[in-house]
């Protein structure tokens, strides 16, 4: 692989330096057993315990709450959350947190957990008008003016790696919109990464948050690289996602080279605990890899999906809840965007390519759209996944309210390493339709 540092040479308007943030983690099987003693080091002795209401009887809940118990530390479960947060969740789950005078946070869930969660802390521990904290321009894009109280995140999928992002994403019910609130700020205290949670993953979810997880180093790779962000703030005001850069990238190419051998083996044998420890191992190097250098196409073009699709159930997602899952509606835009995003950065396509193992060997760069998109292509034939938007019921005479529904969104798709019209949006989604 040629080394790609070429791109970051720094020009006049450059910001002259990238940050990095993350928590402390604990990776291994068995550590949600540390939780209590985690609470304890923190000095916490009152804490708000989030999870949703398919775990709340979980093991893994029973694992934690144990803990909490045994260390002495007070503990009160809050399961109203939203899969996929909104409006409504986040605000009634910040509410309890307001009431309940907690000094800490411990978060037993998915990205939908640890996100609400997040949002909570936030809101207790510096009251604000709601919308003041969201991103500009959609909301206020206030700083958040000091730290939050200790937050203890325990992932239960193997994927969106929210628990080493400062990042919380609902959706903005009024104007049926995800977007989020974004400070380094956010990013928990501690990680309990405890890869034996996957044992009870159901397959749709370990898919879709698998493909997540591919999607967070695929972008984090191919992203506008650090030296050519667009209107760089500088020192403690950097954002939190400035593109790629030498650390996000070489977390990307790990991460990617376990999804590339692991995820298919992982969503077809719920018992095959290596495939599903490597796939955890991965959505945490991702998840960091992501934050510091942001997502762009896959994920902007992902929103307006979700928002727009009617009537979509999947088993091991809520019952009676239409709901096209975060990391699905990421992966149906992979292809797609690989082949529109390669020409200008086909070292980096071709990489991403390698890594989740396609062969390249004798690749030339302009293969290099069609190498990453090919592999993913196999790859959600392997698990499953839909052939494209149209077997969500879309056809080419939605593109135009598809590329609407992610106008909001350009915010990301701005990170994207080249410039994005809305006619290359339409292009984008009717590109997306079918696969194979
Ligand atoms: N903050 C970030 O950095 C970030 C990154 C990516 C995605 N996200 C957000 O995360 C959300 C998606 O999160 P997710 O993919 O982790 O899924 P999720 O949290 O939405 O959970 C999906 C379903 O899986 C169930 N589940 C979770 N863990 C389980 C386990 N171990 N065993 C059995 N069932 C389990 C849940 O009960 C739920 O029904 C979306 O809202 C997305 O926008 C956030
Ligand atoms: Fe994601």
């Amino acid at each position: 692989m040629p080394c790609c540092h070429a791109d970051f040479a720094l020009t006049e308007t450059s910001d002259k330096a990238f940050t990095v943030g993350m928590p402390t983690f604990t990776f291994g099987a068995g550590c949600l057993a540390e939780a209590g003693e985690q609470a304890l080091e923190q000095g916490l002795k009152r804490v708000a315990l989030f999870t949703d209401q398919g775990l709340r009887n979980s093991v893994h809940v029973a694992a934690v709450s144990a803990s909490l118990r045994a260390a002495g530390v007070e503990f009160v479960i809050y399961d109203e959350i939203s899969v996929e947060p909104t409006t409504a969740s986040f605000q009634a789950a910040a509410r309890f947190a307001s009431e309940g005078k907690f000094d800490g946070y411990v978060s037993v869930g998915g990205g939908s957990v640890m996100d609400t969660c997040k949002a909570a802390n936030l809101y207790a521990t510096h009251p604000a008008d709601f919308m003041s904290y969201v991103n500009a321009p959609i909301g206020g894009g206030q700083k958040v003016p000091g730290p939050l109280k200790p937050h203890i995140a325990c992932p239960t999928t193997a994927g969106t790696g929210s628990e080493t992002t400062g990042i919380a994403i609902f959706n903005l019910t009024d104007i049926n919109a995800k977007t989020g609130i974004i400070s380094r700020r956010l990013i928990p205290t501690v990680a309990l990464i405890d890869p034996a949670v996957t044992l009870t993953l159901p397959a749709k979810v370990m898919a879709a948050s698998g493909f997540d997880c591919m999607s967070h180093a695929l972008e984090s790779l191919t992203a506008r690289p650090w030296p050519r962000r667009l209107n760089p703030a500088r020192g403690v005001n950097r954002p939190v996602s400035q593109g790629a850069n030498p650390f996000s990238d070489a977390l990307a190419g790990e991460a990617l080279r376990s999804v590339g051998k692991f995820l298919v083996r992982a969503v077809n044998d719920a018992s095959d605990i290596d495939a599903r420890t490597e796939m955890m191992f991965a959505a945490t190097q991702a998840g960091i890899a992501f934050n510091a250098a942001g997502c762009h196409l896959p994920h902007g073009l992902s929103y307006s999906v979700s928002g727009l699709t009617r009537d979509f159930h999947l088993d091991g997602y809520p019952p009676r809840k239409s709901l096209v899952p975060h990391g699905m509606a990421v992966v149906l835009n992979n292809p797609s965007v690989w082949r529109f995003t390669a020409p200008c950065s086909p070292q980096r396509h071709l990489h991403g390519a390698a890594c989740l193992g396609a062969e390249t060997r004798d690749a030339l760069p302009q293969d290099a759209g069609e190498a990453l998109a090919g592999r993913v292509v196999e790859m959600m034939q392997a698990t499953g996944m839909p052939n494209g938007l149209s077997d969500l019921g879309f056809t080419l005479a939605d593109v135009d309210a598809l590329a609407t529904g992610s106008e909001p969104q350009y915010r990301v798709i701005r990170n994207a390493p080249k410039e994005v019209s809305r006619d290359d949006l339409k292009s984008l989604f009717g590109a997306a339709m079918r696969y194979w």
